[in-house]
């Protein structure tokens, strides 16, 4: 098995620390990063005390500084990135459009959005220095255009937007050695999803960690559960 270097983004809990598990599992070098360094700091320790191979970098998906040190950091200390998972989201407001407030949008749209955007601009230059650099983004069938129903605004805005941001650098990378796919993990009991998630963070995982370290993906797709799916 080729060795891969992974990132994942707000993994210091939820289904971007269960993805970090396994792939270090698999034999893989996880990048975990998170927003709160103790946080990530201490749920990288809590891998390493297994004898994995995980290493913490802070990132905060919204802030573009600390992106691009994160970037920086990977860099100096790896060379080039292989794997990078925009897993970092959240879900914070339950209006529908209606009565959805601009500040609610603003704040999905930052981190739901555009911090997978400026995320993945701050590391194309490293993946591109991997033989085949993959970028998975976490997006919802609550983003997908098919089928849409109502409720939640700002989060189905959010991730109708990482679907068109996924199928747009998809094109503009085709001359590349760079994929681009975007997924929905499922309803997932984590802290987003709840208790009464009919899935596992196991099962949560699973169609990001089968894109990351599978041989063959195609690009510039939607899936779940392992399979393509409409946008
Ligand atoms: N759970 C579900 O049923 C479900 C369904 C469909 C899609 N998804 C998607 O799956 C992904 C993971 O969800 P989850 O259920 O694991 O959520 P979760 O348990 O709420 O975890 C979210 C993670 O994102 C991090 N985060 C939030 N804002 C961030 C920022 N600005 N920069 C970096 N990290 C940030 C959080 O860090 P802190 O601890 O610092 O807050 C946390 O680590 C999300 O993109 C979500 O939209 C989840």
């Amino acid at each position: 098995m080729e060795q891969k270097i992974i990132l994942v983004t707000g993994a210091n809990r939820g289904i971007g620390l269960e993805i970090v598990k396994e792939v270090a599992e698999m034999g893989h070098k996880a990048i975990l990063t998170a927003r709160d360094e103790m946080k990530g700091k201490a749920a990288a320790e809590e891998i390493q005390r297994k004898g994995l191979d995980v290493y913490f970098i802070q990132l905060d998906a919204a802030d573009e500084s600390l992106v691009n040190k994160a970037a920086k950091q990977v860099a100096d200390q790896f060379g080039k990135l292989d794997v990078l998972i925009n897993n970092a989201g959240i879900f914070n407001d339950r209006e529908n459009s209606l009565s959805v407030s601009k500040k609610a949008i603003q704040e999905h749209l930052d981190v739901n959005f555009l911090g997978p955007l400026m995320v993945s601009q701050a590391f194309i230059p490293l993946l591109k220095k991997s033989e085949e650099g993959r970028i998975i983004n976490f997006s919802s069938q609550m983003g997908r255009l098919n089928g849409m129903g109502g409720g939640s605004a700002a989060y189905r805005f959010s991730k109708t937007a990482i679907n068109s941001l996924t199928a747009v650098m998809a094109a503009d990378l085709t001359s590349t050695n760079i994929k681009v796919n975007s997924m929905c993990p499922g309803w997932v009991k984590t802290d987003m999803g709840g208790v009464g998630a009919p899935k596992s963070l196991q099962q949560g995982a699973d169609t990001a960690v089968w894109l990351a370290t599978s041989e063959k993906i195609p690009t510039g797709k939607f899936f779940a559960d392992r399979r393509e799916t409409e946008w």
